[in-house]
């Protein structure tokens, strides 16, 4: 396993559309563990291949807290199939958006379709923090940031905050 460079805004690689997998073999399987282990160095609960540079539709997340047993999640492919109408706020961050927070608001439960590590297809419902995180990644792979739902101002500041960051 290798950890990877995790890119930051205002990359362009970030605004790319990622594409469908075809099919979940051992090399997917390597970029998945390779991506979650950079999630936990960085250390992060989320990340989309597209923030290590891989167009792909894959994404890695662990929502267990830091003093349970680890739990990790891998999605290919994931599609939302339905969302309800509720809506909730949450804060957000994103590793692309290091040490930037701010409130978005999504729908609170969605269900989803998606293939799993082994390739098997899955159907279930998100709700809580698993459904905030899901809808995040999933944003990804339309090159979607969540400084995107926020004011100019607030993104622009985000972006300038980053790149100062970045340089050191
Ligand atoms: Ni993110």
């Amino acid at each position: 396993m290798a950890i990877l460079p995790i890119l930051t805004v205002p990359n362009p690689v970030l605004k790319q559309v990622s594409k469908p997998v075809e099919v979940v073999d051992d090399a997917l399987r390597a970029l998945m563990d390779d991506m979650l282990e950079t999630m936990y160095d960085a250390p992060g609960i989320g990340l989309a291949a597209i923030q290590v540079g891989v167009a792909k539709q894959v994404i890695v997340m662990d929502l267990a807290r830091e003093n349970e047993e680890k739990e990790p999640r891998f999605f290919v492919n994931p599609q939302i199939l339905s969302s309800n109408d509720e809506r909730v706020e949450g804060e957000e961050g994103c590793l692309s958006v290091p040490d930037v927070f701010d409130i978005v608001e999504r729908p609170s439960k969605v269900r989803l379709r998606y293939l799993d590590y082994n390739g098997v297809q899955v159907e279930e419902e998100a709700e809580g923090l698993y459904a905030v995180c899901i809808q995040h990644e999933m944003d990804h792979l339309k090159g979607v940031l969540f400084i995107d739902y926020l004011s100019r101002l607030k993104r622009d500041r985000a972006v300038t905050r980053v790149k100062k960051l970045v340089r050191g």
